[in-house]
């Protein structure tokens, strides 16, 4: 009899759904990829020249821009999604966040394939996901290329830390 005898295996898969372009996305997830695409107009990224833009959909219908904000002291910049939560949240405050799509354009590469929120803004993602009590659906894509769709955000997020382990 081996000790490992009262180990449980446990597994977490994830669930996203891939298209090869826009057009195959529903109406809605296609108009805020493209608001996302153009808010990339609005980076602030001189150091690295890697453009992000972000949209958001909120319940109210309203869509709002975020794109990432860059400094010279490199931690101090803000990527996409948390100038645009911090934007939603201040304008709107409790108003459900229904999805953000996110893109990109790399100055310096290619922007042919998705890219997905960094570990800090999974944690804010999921933070205003459960204060909010509303799933945020990902829509990530680059310029051109695949296009992935998430459910929620906490699915990027397994085992994450959350205000009721503070309880
Ligand atoms: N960045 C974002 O804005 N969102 C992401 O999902 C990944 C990275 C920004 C941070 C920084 O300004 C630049 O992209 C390069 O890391």
């Amino acid at each position: 009899m081996s000790k490992y005898n009262f180990m449980v295996h446990q597994k977490i898969s994830i669930a996203f759904d891939e298209y090869d372009s826009v057009d195959q996305l529903s109406g809605e997830d296609a108009a805020l990829l493209i608001e996302a695409q153009k808010a990339i107009a609005i980076a602030y990224a001189p150091y690295s020249k890697f453009r992000v833009g972000a949209a958001a959909l909120l319940q109210n219908g309203k869509t709002l821009l975020g794109s990432n904000q860059e400094n010279a002291s490199y931690p101090v910049g803000m990527c996409a999604e948390r100038v645009l939560l911090s934007t939603a949240s201040s304008l709107f405050p409790g108003i459900p966040i229904k999805a953000i799509a996110i893109s990109y354009r790399n100055e310096l590469g290619e922007s042919i394939k998705p890219i997905s929120p960094c570990g800090i803004c999974r944690q804010t993602l999921v933070e205003y996901e459960s204060m909010l009590k509303y799933p945020i659906r990902l829509i990530l894509a680059g310029m051109e290329g695949k296009i992935v769709v998430l459910p929620n955000a906490g699915t990027l997020l397994p085992f994450g830390f959350s205000g009721k382990d503070l309880q």
